[in-house]
């Protein structure tokens, strides 16, 4: 494996306690909250934004909590572009040893018309609010909200604002996932180029799922320079959800030779936390989602078993324990062969002769038409009726 040490590092974001808890439905309790944050905390993930102050006395006393408990993560808190969010987002994150505000507002055209301001009137605001939270706090992050769908000129003047004002961070919002690799990858570069002061701060993509491209637009962002990366886990998140952040951190594992980047991320937690944040928010994963789907790392079809027994590598490109996975990666289902059935036959302490593999394969065959997947008692049932016929 290459040696990562020397290679830049890229900062991972969680929000699937702020952005996730967005989708409608998530809502997690006070306890489960912290659950998570802690399991986060403990996986390695840099930044936890561990909700929206303002929103709610709830979000409030688990950013608080969050914020108390955290042991090695920065704990960053919500709050729109005015005082009073800002306030009350500082008010819950500066118990954390490493607290940071993120404050944001809309700068595309659709967006600036809600609050009704023009160009010069939001970008007073942003210089305000910004300053107004640098006093308060040595770590901010300021968002454009739909920088995707703002002009480029004033995306760039936006940003100078937010350096000028304090802002260590800028992140990069897809607000509605209306972005593609190339283009996501071009808005880092011009503000990297265009921005005085921009190689002083730290960019951040954050990316919707809403055409699938999250993970593509986020990891083509880093490629042009971003170093820190928003996320959820399971790719939990308003609407289509967030980038996922067990697929970026994998990728950038996997595809090191293409991604030349380290995290921080021990991803042997990955498939507990997927599990845990499955559960408390009542979204289940969907089978086939990369890395944590229940066939992310199951084979069924024969010439697939047969290949993985012989050699794992040939239909697996990284290794079920590196997320934490243990479970077996065969499925016994009607396009199982025989190969995949003495294994398993083996695993399951049986080892038959020939002429006695033969019958029991038929029997598997036509219980697997019957059913969607032959699970071990079946075949252990198998073994058995093919044992007293003898
Ligand atoms: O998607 C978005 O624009 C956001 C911002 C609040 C950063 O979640
Ligand atoms: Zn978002």
């Amino acid at each position: 494996m290459t040696d990562q040490t020397t290679q830049p590092r890229v900062l991972i974001f969680d929000t699937t306690l702020r952005d996730g808890e967005q989708s409608p439905g998530a809502t997690m309790t006070h306890e489960e909250k912290l659950e998570i944050a802690s399991l986060l905390d403990e996986m390695g993930v840099d930044i936890i934004e561990a909700g929206f102050p303002i929103a709610s006395e709830g979000d409030f006393a688990a950013v608080s909590e969050i914020a108390k408990r955290a042991k090695n993560s920065t704990i960053c808190g919500l709050a729109r572009a005015n005082y009073k969010d800002i306030d009350r987002c500082w008010e819950a994150v500066r118990h954390a040893a490493s607290p940071r505000i993120h404050t944001f507002i809309g700068t595309s055209p659709l967006h600036r018309a809600i609050p009704n301001l023009d160009m010069d009137q939001m970008a007073d605001r942003i210089h305000e609010t910004v300053t107004h939270a640098r006093n308060l706090c040595d770590n901010v992050q300021w968002s454009p909200m739909d920088a995707t769908r703002t002009e480029p000129d004033y995306l760039c003047r936006v940003v100078e604002i937010a350096i000028k004002a304090g802002a260590t961070t800028i992140n990069i919002p897809d607000t509605v996932g209306y972005t593609y690799p190339m283009e996501s990858a071009k808005i880092i570069r011009m503000l990297l180029e265009r921005v005085p002061g921009a190689d002083t701060i730290v960019f951040a993509t954050h990316c919707h799922n809403d055409l699938g491209m999250a993970t593509a637009n986020a990891l083509a962002a880093v490629e042009a320079g971003a170093r820190q990366i928003e996320c959820t886990i399971n790719g939990l998140g308003e609407r289509a959800g967030n980038t996922a952040l067990e697929e970026v951190v994998m990728a950038m594992r996997v595809r090191n030779d293409i991604l030349p980047y380290r995290t921080g991320i021990d991803t042997t937690k990955i498939m507990n936390l997927s599990r845990r944040v499955a559960a408390v928010s009542g979204f289940p994963v969907q089978f086939n989602k990369a890395i944590v789907g229940k066939n992310a790392f199951l084979h069924e079809s024969g010439i697939h078993q047969d290949g993985v027994l012989k050699n794992v590598q040939t239909f697996e490109i990284m290794r079920p324990e590196d997320i934490g996975l243990t479970a077996k990666n065969i499925a016994m289902g009607k396009h199982s062969g025989r190969a995949a059935l003495r294994a398993k036959l083996k695993e399951l302490g049986y080892e038959l002769a020939d002429n006695q593999l033969n019958d029991v394969f038929v029997r598997f065959k036509a219980l697997a038409d019957r059913k969607k997947e032959v699970y071990d008692d079946d075949i252990v049932a198998l073994v058995a009726d093919q044992a007293t016929t003898d």
